[in-house]
């Protein structure tokens, strides 16, 4: 099967969360099975194009968007195990250090067009090129472009028209919401600016058009997939996705073993599995000097690794963190980046609980790998959570979640039974000041009272595969899905 997948975030190039992880790892794992697959990115100015080798590829691109031909340029580089990457080069939209927003988190206000553009070339490179593709593979918003473009103008095309498209939504609660004229630089017809394809509420919305002309279309696990089915978690999408029926499912994300477990993690001093754990130990003391944090053994800590963001339930947790922290004999260490306020309270945190609390505000990729290692617990208290990865990073490293019961974390994290010593983290319901410090409690007592059971967890998480092989072959039966009803059209 020929791939091509569109994404405005790739490991290593480009990356402000999991999108970024997905994108860099899914693509590899297709090819492994024997498929090929090109992965098309915008050139941010944020990538080295010296550390990864990014040369020219093409040097001009003529794109319509709407009546106008806009020019960009094409660079390529290796993705690794036969995967090619391709950027679209255009300067004055994707020069920018940030990939959405600029310091102060305010989003560009050329987003709308900086996206349909990328979408409009990468699809314009594949004609050119002559890239016959049997998927065209969009990711969130972003890219949600795509299968509208094949539909609505490439559906004569001799390369373009082949495509079946699919579109995975890593995030429901971003939907790319733009002003109306917007369709106007798209070119995707005013015809087409109605409530069941691309209007809401009088304004053009990216996300409901692509779910409306995608063949298929699925978020990144089963639980999420229920939840925006149905509820208040759709952020309005509800209804044009039960309209999917069928065409619409979870597959759980998988994740990358060769960067994310303690055996061979490139970012760690000090490497460990189930049978001989002492580099766990170890990385735990080097975590506790590294954040200020009193070097301690028996101290458990919990970590947190996040952007700092309505969807992640971090406020609450603010709320409560102190009295948690003066109660127990813990430790806690957090590492982020978002909002001012939670930057400041948490950045500030330290001062206030010495030697019991570090943070670090700012991206940073080796000290995430470092928390993930040297904690003994990893909390995500998430209002929503699509998939995640950290709490299934967390279990690889024996680093035992606390997770609210939702999305990605309810389909995999096991709730530890106090009977058996069975399970692999500790789960919650309602997202509450209390319910965060009761479950917090009772990782510490068991902890502390049944520590045996954190031993037997451990190693039960530890065990857990999600590899990505196991996904890759469900998305392959998904783009046969695709496939077979885009022939049905
Ligand atoms: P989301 O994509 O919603 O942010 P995920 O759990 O899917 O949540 O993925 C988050 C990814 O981003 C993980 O790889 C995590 O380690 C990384 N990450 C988030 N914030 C930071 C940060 N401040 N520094 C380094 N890595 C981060
Ligand atoms: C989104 C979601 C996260 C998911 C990631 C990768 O950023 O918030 O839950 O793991 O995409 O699919």
């Amino acid at each position: 099967m020929k791939i091509a997948m569109l994404a405005s975030e790739c490991v290593p190039f480009a990356k402000t969360g999991g999108l970024a992880d997905v994108v860099g790892a899914l693509p590899k794992a297709l090819s492994a099975l024997g498929h090929e697959v090109i992965v098309i990115l915008p050139l941010y100015g944020s990538v080295e194009v010296a550390k990864h080798s990014v040369v020219p590829f093409m040097d001009k691109l003529g794109v319509w968007m709407g009546n106008t031909l806009e020019w960009c340029a094409v660079k390529t580089a290796s993705l690794g195990d036969g995967v090619t990457a391709y950027f679209i080069e255009h300067d004055r939209y994707f020069k920018r250090d940030e990939l959405y927003h600029d310091a102060w988190f305010n989003d560009f206000p050329d987003n709308p067009r900086r996206f349909a553009f990328f979408t409009r070339a990468a699809l314009q490179l594949l004609r050119d090129r002559y890239w016959i593709a049997d998927i065209v593979h969009a990711h969130d918003w972003q890219t949600a472009l795509a299968p509208a473009f094949l539909k609505v103008w490439h559906w004569n095309d001799p390369v373009l028209s082949k495509a079946a498209s699919v579109l995975t939504i890593h995030n429901i609660a971003y939907q790319g919401i733009y002003s109306a004229d917007t369709i106007d630089y798209t070119g995707l017809k005013w015809e087409n600016f109605k409530p069941e394809i691309f209007e809401d509420h009088g304004r053009m919305n990216f996300l409901k058009g692509g779910i409306y002309f995608a063949d298929m279309v699925n978020t990144v696990s089963p639980t999420y997939a229920q939840e925006t089915r149905i509820g208040p978690l759709s952020c309005g999408m509800a209804p044009f996705l039960a309209a999917k029926g069928d065409r619409y499912t979870g597959i759980l994300n998988g994740v990358d073993y060769r960067q994310w477990s303690p055996e061979n993690d490139p970012y760690l001093p000090y490497h460990y599995s189930a049978r001989e754990m002492s580099g766990k130990r170890h990385a735990k003391r080097l975590l506790q000097e590294t954040m200020g944090l009193t070097v301690d053994e028996k101290t458990p800590i919990v970590g947190v690794v996040s952007r700092f963001v309505e969807q992640k339930g971090l406020d609450v947790t603010a709320a409560v963190i102190e009295r948690i922290l003066t109660d127990m004999a813990v430790q806690f260490v957090i590492l982020g980046a978002g909002d001012k306020g939670l930057e400041h309270f948490y950045g500030t945190l330290p001062e206030r609980m010495p030697g019991k609390a570090g943070s670090y505000i700012g991206y940073s990729e080796e000290l995430s790998h470092l928390i993930e290692a040297g904690s003994d617990f990893f909390l995500m208290p998430s209002r929503w959570e699509p998939c995640g990865l950290n709490q299934i990073y967390s279990l690889r490293y024996g680093t035992l979640p606390i997770v609210r019961e939702t999305g990605g974390l309810a389909d995999t994290v096991e709730q530890y039974n106090e009977e058996e010593g069975s399970g692999t983290g500790f789960k919650f319901m309602h997202l509450s000041e209390q319910a965060i410090y009761d479950t917090v409690g009772w990782a510490l007592s068991t902890w502390y009272d049944r520590h045996e059971h954190i031993v037997r967890m451990r190693t039960a998480a530890m065990s857990k595969d999600f590899s990505w092989d196991t996904s890759a072959k469900a998305y392959l039966s998904f783009y046969e899905r695709a496939i077979n009803l885009k022939k049905g059209d």
